[in-house]
């Protein structure tokens, strides 16, 4: 049974800090197993991985695979699948380098929509100027929502690559994924998912979903910053490159230059690894885990739809997406500059982020340059929300005077 005010103990900052955290879009907090995690390396495991050749590295070299292993159950991959890096934008970043710039010609289209962070749209513009490619945009809503049918006729024989993010980090809507890689790979497409937003607060089945590549960030979801995964399916690692050559991911190399790299994951992971990092994440998986990712979904939704219910009854707010069901709610205070409602809630004690959100291209769509975002997790509670609604009442451009920093 779920119960958030005990799962709130288990978070220092929580416990540490009387700020509403609204802001877990951004990132989140951590709960003590993964900071115990991070130090325990620091204090009693501290070695390199796959290099020594004596005990302390044998077991942090094990604990370091455990930790693949541990992401592979979690999006119900395989091992060989899992690549360690540094961040969602890393992840996303290496399959437009090493798939999109080797695979891609003149003439090719990668898909792609208006709402995307800019980290799973300005590598594929890169793409797009060093080879030819184009990028296409499918059509959404106001809201930011896309339907099967607006993706179908999008989609044709010239399309190699979908990019899209499966939730967008302004609108929240979870995108019909599983359609979307079905329809795709019938145009003999892969789709490369932007998984930041969803990993964390979705149950996440690449399999089932049917995505070739997926991108996602420790940091967003209770654990270490500096580690990210990509998912990526096995033949397609191994056909494409590295942007990173290193120790680690190779298997032989000669004087002559001749280069032998290791089979993915590893020919992708050159270097001393962020080795504290994935033994957080893997302790923050294994806290999701225990909680239950269904758990997760369903308070974050109920909050949401709890908080959208209060924030509906104010005439002075505009909201971009009320009907999204993940717990990132984008609004406006009607006639108050959004950075100024931010630096407002803050003096209430509320940590919100205003601003494009990295989103820049969104803006036309719901014809706003700037935006309050207010992004939920599942260790926010409905007296945090309450207090939320009653700053959000006070917000008035006579309040804000003088109020920006
Ligand atoms: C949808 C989306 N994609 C990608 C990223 C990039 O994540 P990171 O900064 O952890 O690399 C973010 C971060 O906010 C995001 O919200």
């Amino acid at each position: 049974m779920f119960d958030v005010n005990k799962v709130r103990t288990d978070f220092p900052m929580i416990q540490n800090n009387d700020v509403a955290y609204l802001d877990n879009a951004a990132t989140t907090f951590k709960p003590q197993c993964v900071i115990d995690a991070v130090t325990n390396y620091y204090t009693h495991e501290t070695s390199n991985v796959h290099r020594g050749d004596y005990d302390l590295s044998y077991q942090v070299s094990e604990d370091y695979e455990k930790g693949r292993e541990t992401v592979a159950r979690f999006i119900n991959a395989d091992t060989r699948e899992i690549v360690f890096t540094s961040g969602a934008s890393m992840s996303l970043n290496l399959v437009a380098y090493g798939y999109g710039r080797k695979f891609l010609k003149e003439g090719d289209v990668i898909l792609s929509t208006e709402a995307e962070h800019a980290s799973n749209i300005l590598p594929w513009f890169k793409v797009c100027e060093e080879t030819g490619a184009k990028i296409e945009y499918i059509p959404l809503s106001s809201e930011g929502e896309m339907s099967v049918e607006d993706f179908k006729k999008a989609m044709h024989d010239r399309v190699k690559v979908v990019a899209m993010a499966h939730v967008s980090n302004v609108l929240g809507y979870i995108q019909p994924i599983e359609e979307v890689t079905k329809i795709a790979h019938e145009y003999g497409a892969i789709v490369v998912c932007d998984g930041a937003q969803s990993v964390p607060h979705v149950p996440t089945d690449v399999k089932k979903w049917g995505v070739d590549f997926l991108g996602f960030s420790g940091h967003k979801m209770c654990g270490p910053t500096g580690i990210g995964v990509l998912y990526g399916r096995f033949d397609l690692l191994q056909a494409m490159d590295p942007f990173m050559l290193g120790g680690g991911s190779n298997a032989r190399f000669d004087i002559c230059g001749n280069i032998l790299l290791k089979d993915a994951p590893y020919k992708f992971e050159a270097g001393t690894p962020a080795i504290e990092a994935v033994l957080g994440l893997s302790a923050a998986i294994e806290y999701l885990e225990k909680i239950g990712m269904e758990n997760v979904y369903k308070y974050e939704h109920e909050l949401r739809v709890y908080a959208i219910d209060k924030l509906r009854e104010l005439d002075n707010l505009i909201i971009y997406n009320p009907n999204a069901s993940t717990g990132i709610i984008t609004f406006n205070v009607k006639n108050v500059f959004a950075q100024d409602a931010a630096s407002f809630l803050n003096t209430k004690g509320m940590a919100v982020r205003s601003g494009n959100h990295c989103a820049k291209i969104l803006i036309e769509l719901i014809e706003a340059s700037e935006t309050i975002r207010c992004s939920l997790y599942f260790y926010n509670t409905k007296d945090e929300v309450d207090r939320f609604v009653e700053a959000c009442k006070e917000i008035t451009v006579e309040n804000c005077v003088g109020i920006f920093f």
